[in-house]
């Protein structure tokens, strides 16, 4: 059986990179129509010409103000998104509380935190008058466990981002819009790849299956969180971590 989804309408934040582009290009590749949002127009723009139709967005998910004119361009160009991939965000990481300033703490959250909030509520009405729709946000295990390298801020942006699915998921349900969020262990991307250098064998040994995650393996489970083969899955948070942590 394959995922079809044509005629849908996708916008991935933080495609220009890492696990976003992934999932853009899997999206893509099922059939939809794809936004790339990002602040890496560069990036953005690469991720897009890889996609028939796809289509890149610079937007600053930091700048409310950025957020509304990438909604007024999704909108006007696209017409409407059924599917909205709350992936963007920064990993950082930081050892103690003390090491967390003010300054940090407020990028992590605006980026994390209040910028999938504001992708949410100024799209939630219109995918309420399609009847049907998609949300994934983007968690991490660092909700679930804590932050092992990354900071305490990053891990309350993500812990946050599950009560943002959860409400959600209660409001848009009856409009036949499931919310869900996945929350990845480590996954080999650049700034993570960056981070764990010299220790890797460390977390390959924790994780009983053996290896890291690769992109592909969350952007498969986001194809499947945004398909029809979900329709009765609202609310929720997947682990895709290897087993090394098992909710
Ligand atoms: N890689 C992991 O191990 C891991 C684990 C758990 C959760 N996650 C989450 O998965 C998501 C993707 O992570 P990744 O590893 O692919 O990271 P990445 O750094 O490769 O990609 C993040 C993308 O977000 C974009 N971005 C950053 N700040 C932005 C802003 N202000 N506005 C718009 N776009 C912005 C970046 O340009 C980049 O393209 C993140 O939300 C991250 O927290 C990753």
């Amino acid at each position: 059986m394959q995922i079809d989804l044509s005629g849908k309408n996708a916008l991935v934040t933080g495609g220009a990179s890492g696990i976003g582009r992934e999932c853009a290009l899997v999206l893509g590749q099922a059939g939809a129509r794809v936004a790339i949002v990002d602040i890496n127009l560069e990036g953005a723009q690469a991720t897009a010409a890889a996609l028939a139709g796809g289509l890149a967005i610079h937007c600053d998910l930091g700048n409310p103000d950025s957020i509304y004119a990438m909604r007024d361009r999704v909108m006007a160009e696209m017409g409407g998104v059924d599917i909205l991939i709350n992936n963007a965000g920064i990993i950082s990481y930081r050892q103690g509380i003390k090491a967390v300033t003010l300054e940090e703490w407020d990028l992590v959250i605006d980026v994390n935190l209040r910028g999938a909030f504001l992708i949410c509520r100024e799209f939630i009405d219109q995918m309420k008058a399609r009847g049907w729709g998609k949300i994934v946000n983007f968690s991490s295990m660092a909700a679930r466990v804590g932050g092992i390298e990354a900071g305490l801020h990053y891990s309350v942006s993500k812990a946050g981002l599950i009560g943002l699915t959860r409400t959600l998921a209660r409001e848009a349900g009856p409009h036949g819009i499931c919310v869900t969020a996945v929350a990845p262990g480590i996954i080999a991307t650049e700034p993570v790849k960056r981070q764990i250098a010299g220790h890797e064998s460390a977390y390959i040994n924790s994780i009983p299956l053996r290896r890291l995650g690769e992109p592909r393996d969350v952007a498969n489970v986001v194809l499947f969180l945004a398909s029809p083969l979900s329709d009765y899955v609202t609310g929720i948070v997947v682990d895709i971590n290897g087993g090394m942590y098992m909710g």
